[in-house]
């Protein structure tokens, strides 16, 4: 690959689960020494919460691991499906919502469930935490950090990425 791996990771609000993804793969990404190789980003196929930071449970729980939570949340399009070169969505749900945007189905066969690269899928849905307690989005740390760390394996595996 002569440019970046363009990774895109989508739920329903983009405050809790997809910003939680993209903080502990930017992290895992900094850490292996592969910032040149990635261009990362989130959204939501909703748009309540356009604009807003990431959740202020989901950040304190990621900032308790050392992992940072950024950006404003913002709405997923029918473009984004030509931008990325993955998008990984968190629940059926999400699969759903993207795969409606492109009737034809040409335009989507890079859309995956995020934990189709979970080394431990009970389930292969990350389940939403916002209208639960804290153990909701302790569960989701641990779903989001062991798949971000599959996932970045076998990308790097795939375009036989190397460090700076
Ligand atoms: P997320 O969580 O999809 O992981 O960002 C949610 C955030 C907000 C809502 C649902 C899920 N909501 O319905 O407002």
């Amino acid at each position: 690959m002569d440019r970046p791996v363009r990774l895109l990771f989508v739920c329903l609000g983009n405050i809790c689960r997809s910003p939680l993804a993209e903080g502990i793969f930017r992290h895992l990404v900094r850490e292996a020494g592969l910032e040149h190789a990635f261009e990362i980003d989130s959204a939501g196929t909703g748009s309540w919460h356009v604009g807003e930071r990431p959740d202020s449970r989901m950040t304190a729980t990621a900032g308790r691991y050392g992992v940072v939570l950024s950006g404003a949340a913002r709405q997923f399009t029918a473009a984004d499906l030509d931008a990325w070169d993955h998008i990984l969505v968190m629940d059926r749900d999400n699969l759903h919502d993207v795969l409606f945007l492109d009737p034809s189905g040409d335009r989507s066969e890079h859309v995956r469930l995020f934990r189709e690269y979970d080394p431990d899928p009970g389930d292969l849905q990350v389940p939403d935490p916002y209208y639960g307690g804290p153990e909701g989005f302790e569960n989701v740390y641990a779903i989001a950090e062991r798949t971000a760390r599959a996932l970045l394996g076998a990308l790097v595996a795939h375009y036989g990425l190397k460090a700076d």
